[in-house]
């Protein structure tokens, strides 16, 4: 089976610091695959390798049937990603910034300009105008992030921590958005920490800890009838969740 997503031992080290390690995943075409793990796990560091951003250590990966190393254009034509760090050119409007995105990907002017209205529109962005990306709040910048990931109608979507420090109805807009674009068969690859939004969207989770995957499989063998939460405390064992009984001076003790 050709996935859309394979990777081969994909390894990144900082220096000493070894990020991800000998990293094993598939994501099959069509599937809404969660990426979970602790603050620190490697879950940004193996979007930045699947992207192109970061090149690996050891190991590789295949993106759409291609190898990211080997033909890292082709991949970067038919994926969209939207960064942990968003990086919208701070003086451009969002009209602005979706039509030099387009540009970017060779699209042309009048394609850009209806999708622009349709997507800025669909996030509740239209009424814009001409406020500049730098004034715009942090869920208005990455709803067009999100927005200028998804111009070049790409076949797979990346997204690092889409919902951090959303509101409620950005947060909505945004799942609505990328519900749709699973539905008519793109595949989408999404890290965050907040469990019960993976738990209503995703069709298969990996959990990775230390840099290492702990389980992967679509949320029902994960989560075996129960809930989300459990099945990550338990995926990442004594190690990441040593227990405590609570604070000594509330009636606790350290156990
Ligand atoms: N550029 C870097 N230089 C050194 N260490 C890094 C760098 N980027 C990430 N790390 C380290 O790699 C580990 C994984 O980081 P990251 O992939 O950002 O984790 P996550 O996104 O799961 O929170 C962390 O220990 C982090 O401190
Ligand atoms: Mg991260």
């Amino acid at each position: 089976m050709e996935y859309c997503i394979e990777t081969n031992n994909l390894t990144k080290a900082f220096g000493e610091k070894v990020a991800v390690v000998h990293l094993n995943i598939q994501v099959e075409q069509g599937s809404f695959y969660g990426f979970l793990g602790p603050n620190g796990a490697g879950k940004s560091t193996t979007i930045k390798m699947l992207t192109g951003i970061l090149g690996p250590t050891a190991g590789d990966a295949r993106i759409l049937g291609y190898r990211m190393d080997r033909q890292p254009l082709k991949v970067k034509q038919r994926i969209g990603v939207v960064p942990e760090q968003l990086s919208l050119f701070e003086n451009l409007n969002a009209q602005e910034y979706l039509m030099f995105i387009g540009r970017m990907y060779k699209m042309p002017k009048p394609v850009i300009q209806r999708r622009s209205e349709e997507l800025l529109a669909l996030l509740g962005l239209a009424d814009t105008g001409n406020t500049l990306t730098l004034e715009f709040s942090h869920g208005m910048k990455k709803k067009l992030s999100l927005a200028g990931a998804l111009i070049h109608d790409p076949d797979l979507l990346f997204l690092d921590e889409p919902f951090e420090g959303i509101d409620a109805i950005a947060s909505r807009t945004i799942r609505t958005v990328l519900e749709q674009f699973v539905a008519r068969g793109s595949t989408i690859f999404i890290t965050s920490h907040i469990l019960e939004i993976v738990e209503r969207l995703c069709s298969h989770v990996g959990i990775i800890s230390q840099g290492s995957l702990v389980q992967q499989g679509t949320l029902a063998e994960v989560t075996r009838g129960g809930r989300l939460e459990e099945a990550f405390v338990n995926a990442l064992g004594d190690a990441e969740t040593a227990q405590s009984t609570g604070l000594s001076w509330l009636g606790g003790g350290v156990a």
